[in-house]
């Protein structure tokens, strides 16, 4: 049996979740390995509507192992408000999640230093983080002395740690805040004390659980959050999250060397939208744009922010496809574009009189770049109900196509609407290339 990353290929909310929900039953592990609750995924099933924020969405299908990898760093009270959420709905949440040890917490400081960071981000464009604590979290992750992973709320000396980190994260806070920073260390012990003896049972090493089961071959899909373009190493720097999120975090957030990562679904929309600060080569902030947020319905799952909404980057997906190691594209929202008399693709920049097809490294760069574009016909038909590939418009099945040669991958799905029912599985894959 072969394993599966879910990957995004542009600035995040691909659709991630309704896709990682459709094929789930064919695994009988799902992973998130990096970010945390700066996530929002949603699953649409009939009238149910689940947004999930740091629960794998492999949750709604009762035979599966949801895991919670060391790459994740948790928000206990998001978890357990998550849990409480499903089992309420009657989803058996405890019984099929492991959290690793290994995991970092999100405490009380690291969403004041977000807070603070975000507040007093100097002139420049800010980067307009979603203020769940997840920068400073790994933060001091990679700085060691300050950082407390799930495993330490279960041990004994998790008053002292937390009396010795607070003592320092009060004189930090203070130096850079206007207000005064309430850190209550008694409360935060107990808080966190209390939170991780709920989570207990479900606290363990996954490491050792991932490898076991990768061994005796059973499937595993991994759940990428973000998409490839927030990736802090080979993404839009500064403007990006603070994991790596493109399909080269796999092995370092899940645990599981290269060999037993198999196959790679790069997720897209037919068009692009980004949430937060950082240039956005194909912006349409204008009629079109505000067209797109509308039908799409274009607002943040975890903060609710309006999403910045442009055209199709052939450049950057073509890029993040090759970085992540995609095989087949799954390409989502197709249905939002029905009403358009057309189409543009970016199929490549200008820069300084040039024309590229690589996507730049330095931000300024992409700031200055000019999208090269290719205009298509629309379609002008509703296509929710369509469920198979032969009753798509030819104008659309033409789109996906382009897309498709541009990017250089087949397509293997076609998502036409949220629910999990509004989907064409290309069974002779959408492919020129
Ligand atoms: P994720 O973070 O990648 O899982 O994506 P989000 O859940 O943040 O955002 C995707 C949004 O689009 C959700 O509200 C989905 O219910 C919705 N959605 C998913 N697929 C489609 C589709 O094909 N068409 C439309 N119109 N909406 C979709
Ligand atoms: P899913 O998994 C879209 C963006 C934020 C901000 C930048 C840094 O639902 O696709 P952070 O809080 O991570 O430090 O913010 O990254 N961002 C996302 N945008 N979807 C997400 O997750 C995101 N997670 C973070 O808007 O620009
Ligand atoms: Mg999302």
């Amino acid at each position: 049996m072969s394993n599966l990353c879910v990957i995004g290929l542009q600035w995040g909310d691909e659709a991630k979740g309704k896709l990682v929900d459709l094929l789930t039953e064919r695994f009988q592990i799902v992973v998130r390995y990096q970010g945390g609750a700066n996530a929002g995924h949603t699953v649409v099933a009939g009238s149910e509507t689940y947004k999930l924020h740091l629960i794998p969405s492999g949750i709604l299908n009762p035979q599966a192992t949801n895991v919670v990898a060391p790459g994740v760093v948790v928000h206990p009270a998001t978890l357990l408000r998550e849990i409480h959420g499903l089992e309420e709905r009657g989803v058996d949440v405890a019984g099929h999640l492991r959290l690793s040890e290994r995991a970092h917490v999100v405490l009380p400081w690291h969403v004041e230093e977000d807070r603070i960071a975000n507040e007093t981000e100097p002139g420049e464009e800010s980067i307009g983080t979603t203020l769940r604590g997840i920068g400073p979290c790994y933060r001091d992750k990679v700085g060691r002395r300050y950082a407390l992973r799930l495993g330490d709320l279960l041990r004994d000396d998790f008053e002292e740690r937390v009396h010795q980190i607070c003592k320092f994260k009060k004189r930090y806070l203070s130096e850079f805040s206007e207000y005064p920073v309430e850190l209550d260390a008694d409360q935060i012990i107990r808080d966190y004390g209390t939170m991780g003896q709920e989570l207990s049972a479900m606290i363990g090493d996954t490491n050792t659980f991932l490898l076991d089961a990768a061994e005796s071959g059973q499937s595993i899909l991994f759940e990428g959050a973000q998409g490839a373009l927030l990736d802090v190493d080979h993404g839009t720097f500064p403007y990006v999250t603070s994991s790596n999120s493109s399909g080269v975090g796999v092995c370092s957030g899940s645990g599981l060397p290269p060999r037993f990562i198999h196959q790679v679904i790069g997720v897209a929309k037919c068009y692009s939208t980004r949430v937060g600060g950082g240039p956005f080569p194909t912006e349409q902030d204008n009629e079109t744009g505000e067209h797109i947020r509308q039908l799409g319905k274009e607002f943040g799952t975890t903060t609710g922010r309006p999403r910045r909404c442009g055209w199709f980057d052939a450049v950057a997906v073509r890029y993040t496809a090759r970085l992540s190691g995609v095989d087949r594209l799954s390409m989502m929202m197709l249905d939002v574009l029905s009403e358009l008399d057309e189409i543009r693709i970016c199929v490549a920049y200008e820069i300084d009189g040039r024309q590229i097809d690589d996507f730049p490294s330095h931000v300024e760069d992409l700031r200055k770049v000019r999208p090269v574009y290719e205009t298509l016909p629309g379609w002008q038909t509703d296509i929710t109900g369509v469920r198979s590939l032969e009753d798509l418009p030819a104008n659309a099945v033409a789109y996906v196509q382009r897309i498709s040669q541009l990017v250089g991958r087949p397509v293997e799905v076609i998502s036409v609407g949220p629910d999990r029912t509004q989907t064409i599985f290309c069974n002779e894959m959408l492919s020129v290339v």
